[in-house]
C-alpha cells in the first residue's frame, strides 16, 4: 500500500486580486492534511475510489466526468502513461474542513496524484512526479470546483513552502527570516470559492475602474508583505494584514461573522488580522506571538470561532 499526504493552506495576502493578475502570498498549514492510499486490488479490472469521510465508494468508470476525484485519478494516470484498466483501490480522507479557504479540494487532489506517482514509481515504471507536475495536474481539477482559479492553492499545497505567486507568470518560494505564528479561526460557515469569486467578478464587471484600483492596492500590499517577511519585520506584516482586510471589505467579501472574529483577534492583542481565502465565510487569520496566542485564541472562541488552529510559518 502506498500512502501520501498534502497539507492545507492559508492566503496571507492577495486573495481575489490574484485572480486579476496581482501577486499573492500563501503558506502551507501542516496541522491539517489530506491523505490518499493506493492499493493493488488483485484480480480487479478497474479502479475503486473510497471517500472515507463521506463513507462513499464507487467505481471510477461509473463516476460522472465532473467528479473531482475521478478527474485527478484519470489525468495523473494519463500523465504517468498507464491506463485506467488497473486493479486499484484509492482511498481518501482529510482533516481539512471543506469550503473554508484552507484548500481542502486541492489538498485531496494533491494527495491522490502523489500517492499514484509513488505507487507506480515503487513498481519501477516511472520517475517520481515533481511538485511542478503535481501542481499542474491539480490545477486542471481545481477548474472543476472553482471555475477560474488563479492557481495559488495548488501551487502552495504541492510545494509545501511559503510562495509568492503571480497567475500565469511566476511562482517563487521565499524565505521567512523570523518564523511567526498565525491563529486560524473558523466561522463554521462554508463558502465555496467559486461563488465568492464569481460574485467579485460580477462587481468588477459593473465597476472596473474602482475594482482594479483596489486590486492594485492589494497587489502592493502583497509585495510589501513579502519584503516584510523576508526582513523579519513582523509588526509590519500585522499592519499590512489589517490593511489587506480593509480592502477585502471594500470588495464585499467580508461578513458579520468574519468581522466579529477579526475584531476579537485585534482586541486580544493580535498584531494584525484579516479574512483569508474567498471570504463570505471560512476562516480569518491573526498574527500572534507566544505571549498573545492563548489570549487571542480564547477571544476568538468567545466570539464564536468553531475551531482555532495556531500554526507556525517557517
Ligand atoms: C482562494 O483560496 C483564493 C482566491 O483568490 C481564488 C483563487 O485564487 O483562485 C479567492
Amino acid at each position: 500500500m502506498t500512502v501520501a499526504y498534502a497539507p492545507g493552506k492559508v492566503i496571507l495576502f492577495g486573495e481575489h486580486a490574484v485572480v486579476y493578475g496581482q501577486p499573492a502570498i500563501a503558506v502551507p498549514v501542516t496541522q491539517v492534511k489530506a491523505k490518499a492510499t493506493v492499493e493493488i486490488d488483485p484480480g480487479g479490472q478497474g479502479i475503486t475510489i473510497i471517500a472515507e469521510d463521506t463513507e462513499q465508494s464507487y467505481f471510477l468508470e461509473q463516476a460522472s466526468p465532473d467528479d473531482a476525484l475521478r478527474a485527478i485519478v484519470v489525468s495523473t494516470l494519463e500523465h504517468i502513461g498507464v491506463g485506467t484498466k488497473q486493479g486499484l483501490t484509492i482511498a481518501v480522507s482529510s482533516t481539512i474542513p471543506m469550503a473554508r479557504g484552507l484548500g481542502s479540494g486541492a489538498a485531496v487532489s494533491t494527495a491522490i496524484a502523489r500517492a499514484l506517482g509513488n505507487h507506480f514509481q515503487n513498481l519501477g515504471s516511472v520517475h517520481p512526479l515533481s511538485s511542478y507536475v503535481i501542481s499542474d495536474l491539480v490545477y486542471e481539477t481545481e477548474k472543476i470546483h472553482h471555475g477560474t482559479p488563479s492557481g495559488i492553492d495548488n501551487t502552495v499545497i504541492a510545494f509545501e513552502k511559503p510562495v509568492y505567486f503571480v497567475k500565469d507568470q511566476k511562482m517563487e518560494i521565499f524565505s521567512v527570516k523570523s518564523p511567526f505564528l498565525l491563529a486560524i479561526a473558523d466561522t463554521g460557515i462554508a463558502s465555496p470559492t467559486k461563488i465568492a469569486v464569481s460574485h467579485v467578478r460580477r462587481a468588477w464587471e459593473r465597476e472596473r475602474e474602482k475594482y482594479e484600483e483596489i486590486f492594485d492596492e492589494i497587489g502592493t500590499i502583497a509585495e510589501m508583505g513579502r519584503q516584510a517577511i523576508e526582513q523579519g519585520e513582523i509588526e509590519t506584516v500585522g499592519q499590512l494584514m489589517n490593511e489587506n482586510h480593509r480592502l477585502l471589505q471594500l470588495i464585499g467579501v467580508s461578513s458579520p461573522e468574519l468581522e466579529g472574529l477579526v475584531e476579537a483577534a485585534r482586541q486580544g492583542g493580535a498584531l494584525g488580522a484579516k479574512l483569508s481565502g474567498a471570504g463570505r465565510g471560512g476562516n480569518i487569520i491573526a498574527l500572534v506571538t507566544q505571549e498573545t496566542r492563548s489570549r487571542v485564541s480564547m477571544m476568538l472562541r468567545l466570539a464564536g470561532a468553531k475551531e482555532v488552529i495556531v500554526t507556525e510559518v517557517v
